[in-house]
């Protein structure tokens, strides 16, 4: 079965086709990131309008890349929620249309959930055979994202129940906004990896406010960078504090995913969402999670940031066991 995605919640257009819920036949995204960068920050209408000249294009090649005509096409899967609401409406409005044309099926896919599902995708190269799916269920789901830091239990039937979630900033929030901070561009995340390495991680004791129990906060340790940074001589402590920042949030999104497993008594945690492409959380959590007898999943680079492969395939599970939307979808921006 051949389910269509189609991903606009935030600056990415995105559209990919997947082959039973587990193979990535193609994946194409296109950012308009760039347009956003002097602002420092998404702006929500240059976004929506972005989409509007995207879509039809990054899903014609995407049918393409699969080797796919649209008829072919057994299901349309779109984000739902959550986003900004124009750049919702745009993927919704098209991915409608398309079903209704098409008279297939259309599903509305929550972005947060289908990020936790990007690590049962497999993306087989040159014809390779694809990575058997070796994650049981149910699982502990650590979502790091832009705008959301949460754990959920996912059950056998990929229903996903919260468990907590962040009180304040979310963690690349927090990224974003040190770099703001210390003058260093947007995204915040991937820049702040690259000096981190540079720095010295245990130079500074920034800390994340642990009185959440398995909940978490985010904008003490900003504020706390802002006074740091105010007092700063020279380039090399910028990177002591860039490493001893990304230190702080890692260890508390180490310690409370692996509490949560512990607490349910769950050992598989899979983890998704842009700081997912954070190698120092990588190598932490699996470090860690190997000591502790958890067995932890990353998804593919490519399929950690936002993308619409995450959306045909958990769309494709979800639509096996029954769900269904109708002509009435709208976007649920939060
Ligand atoms: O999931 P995503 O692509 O979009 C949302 O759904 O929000 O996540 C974007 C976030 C940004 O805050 C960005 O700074 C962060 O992911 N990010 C990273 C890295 N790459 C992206 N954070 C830490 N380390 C990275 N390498
Ligand atoms: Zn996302």
């Amino acid at each position: 079965m051949l389910s269509l995605g189609i991903e606009t919640s935030c600056d990415e257009t995105a559209a990919s086709v997947v082959k039973d819920g587990r193979v990535v036949l193609s994946n194409i995204i296109a950012s308009s990131l760039k347009l956003h960068q002097k602002y420092k920050g998404i702006i929500p209408e240059i976004a929506s309008r972005a989409h509007i000249e995207s879509i039809s294009l990054v899903t014609k090649q995407a049918l393409k890349e699969a080797g796919v005509k649209i008829r072919d096409i057994d299901l349309v899967c779109v984000t739902q929620s959550p986003g900004l609401v124009g750049s919702l409406l745009v993927g919704i409005s098209f991915a409608k249309a398309l079903s209704f044309a098409l008279k297939k099926p259309l599903l509305g896919i929550g972005h947060l959930e289908a990020h936790l599902y990007a690590s049962f995708l497999s993306q087989p190269k040159n014809g390779a055979r694809p990575k058997k799916a070796d994650i049981f269920l149910p699982c502990i789901g650590l979502v790091v994202s832009g705008g959301h830091t949460s754990l959920y239990h996912i059950s056998e039937n990929f229903n996903f129940r919260l468990i907590s979630a962040t009180t304040d900033d979310a963690v690349g929030e927090a990224f974003d906004k040190v770099a703001k901070i210390l003058n260093l561009g947007y995204p915040g995340g991937p820049v702040i990896e690259k000096l981190a390495r540079k720095g010295n991680a245990d130079s500074l004791r920034f800390s994340c406010a642990t009185s959440q129990d398995l909940g978490f906060s985010f904008s003490g340790i900003k504020t706390a960078v802002l006074y740091r940074s105010q007092v700063i001589g020279c380039r090399s402590q910028v990177a002591d504090i860039a490493a001893s920042f990304q230190k702080a949030v890692v260890e508390t999104l180490v310690e409370k995913s692996l509490l949560a497993c512990e607490r349910r008594k769950i050992a598989a945690l899979v983890v998704g969402g842009g700081v997912a492409a954070n190698n120092y959380l990588r190598n932490r959590l699996k470090e860690e999670a190997r000591l502790r007898n958890v067995d932890v999943f990353f998804p593919d680079f490519a399929l950690s940031l936002d993308n619409a492969a995450m959306i045909a395939g958990l769309g494709y599970q979800l639509y096996k066991r029954g769900k269904r939307s109708n002509y009435y979808l709208s976007p649920e921006p939060s």
